[in-house]
């Protein structure tokens, strides 16, 4: 198996709060290693003895490896990178800046984001367009067949959640680009969830955009996030607004926005955390993608396993190819109930709600429900205590 590749205790031994915890909550916010941290307290206090623009200046080239970074995670070109404060922010500038008019539709899916799916909500009532959603398949997968069924020349845009923040599924993104491609539809992909647990490949999915967030797989401080956007798709479209980051004052009267994916950002944003982002994800490449999603597959796996064999633990995932995301019930308990009772005992994973996933939880029939996310740091050791400590409550 691949994952042998990986030396847990040195990975282990970068992430102090191993020690003391037991942190499956990474779909929330996993912990930093030690370099990315050290990268980011770095930063502040440069700026705390020389000043905020000074210590800018003088990180110039370190700002500069944000791209780099992300280029190569991404497998694209660094000017197709812009750095954002988060990924919704991400989401939301790139829909602001699509061409589109009275009686579009845009085709989004089941498991769509609660925040992306209300900007969805609040472009229909404001610019008069439709939004259409396509029901996951049996296996909890967005519906190919009728994608390709809805398809005509008013959809403009397909905007697909990757890995939902709700299940372990992961939707066929490369299937939907192909379609996409075929159609010459604008496709938006929030890889939030996936980025940094998934290998991906921009070229490979085919996307015109992609948005994720530093603080989740990728490791990142919290406050950090960025956006792809094909070199090809940027002159079709028209950030919603101009500063002195993302345009220059030309003329009195006009101004000419950048010709890279930097048009989306703002002159002035969190330098520290930009720079710390860029090493998460070069610390991510040198691990591997592939060996990192091997490891997360491999524990997700047998965590599902163990809770699946425990009496009592309902694991609402099927299916062979899942994420690091594993969401589970526990017969009659309360999921807040049974959340504050792991935190208790030194263990941190999360409640999915159903107020914030109405239209995949409604269509499932699941009330809210407990997530455990493991990420590759995690031993094998902490899913038999975690699955102990459960069985104690149940
Ligand atoms: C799938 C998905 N998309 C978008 C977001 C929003 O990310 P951010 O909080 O960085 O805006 C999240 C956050 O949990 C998420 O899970």
């Amino acid at each position: 198996m691949r994952s042998q590749a990986m030396n847990t205790d040195l990975l282990r031994a970068h992430t102090p709060a191993c020690h003391d915890l037991i942190h499956f909550n990474n779909a929330g916010a996993a912990l930093s290693p030690q370099p990315v941290s050290d990268a980011l307290f770095e930063h502040l206090l440069l700026e705390q003895r020389v000043g905020g623009y000074e210590a800018g200046e003088a990180s110039l080239s370190a700002q500069d490896n944000f791209y780099h970074a992300f280029g190569r995670l991404l497998g694209c070109n660094p000017r197709e990178i812009a750095y954002m404060e988060n990924a919704t922010r991400a989401w939301t500038l790139l829909l602001q800046a699509i061409p589109l008019v009275h009686g579009d539709r845009i085709i989004t899916g089941q498991s769509e984001y609660a925040s992306n799916y209300m900007t969805l909500l609040h472009l229909a009532k404001t610019r008069n367009i439709r939004v259409e959603v396509i029901p996951n398949d049996s296996n909890g997968h967005i519906c190919l067949q009728t994608l390709q069924q809805k398809l005509d020349e008013d959809v403009r845009l397909i905007a697909l959640t990757h890995v939902p923040s709700q299940s372990g599924v992961i939707h066929p993104a490369a299937e939907v680009g192909k379609i996409a491609r075929k159609h010459r539809i604008f496709y938006l992909l929030d890889a939030c969830q996936s980025v940094g647990q998934i290998d991906l490949n921009v070229d490979d999915i085919g996307c015109d955009m992609l948005t994720g967030s530093g603080r989740k797989y990728l490791r990142g401080p919290r406050g950090t996030g960025f956006m792809y956007v094909r070199q090809s798709t940027q002159d079709y479209l028209e950030p919603p607004s101009a500063d002195l980051q993302s345009a220059s004052w030309t003329r009195k009267d006009s101004f000419k926005f950048r010709d890279d994916a930097r048009r989306f950002e703002n002159w002035e944003h969190y330098v520290a955390g930009k720079i710390a982002l860029g090493v998460a994800a070069d610390y991510a490449c040198d691990l591997g993608m592939n060996i990192i999603e091997d490891r997360i597959r491999l524990l997700a796996s047998l965590l599902r396993e163990k809770l699946r064999q425990m009496p009592g633990v309902e694991v609402h995932e099927q299916g062979e190819k899942l994420s690091g995301i594993v969401t589970f019930s526990c017969d009659g308990k309360d999921a807040s109930a049974v959340h504050q009772y792991l935190r208790e005992h030194h263990i941190n994973t999360s409640v999915v709600r159903h107020q914030v996933n109405q239209l995949d939880f409604s269509k499932r029939g699941l009330p809210d429900v407990n997530r455990a996310s493991v990420h590759y740091y995690n031993a094998e050791q902490e899913i038999d205590a975690f699955c102990r400590v459960l069985s104690a409550r149940l």
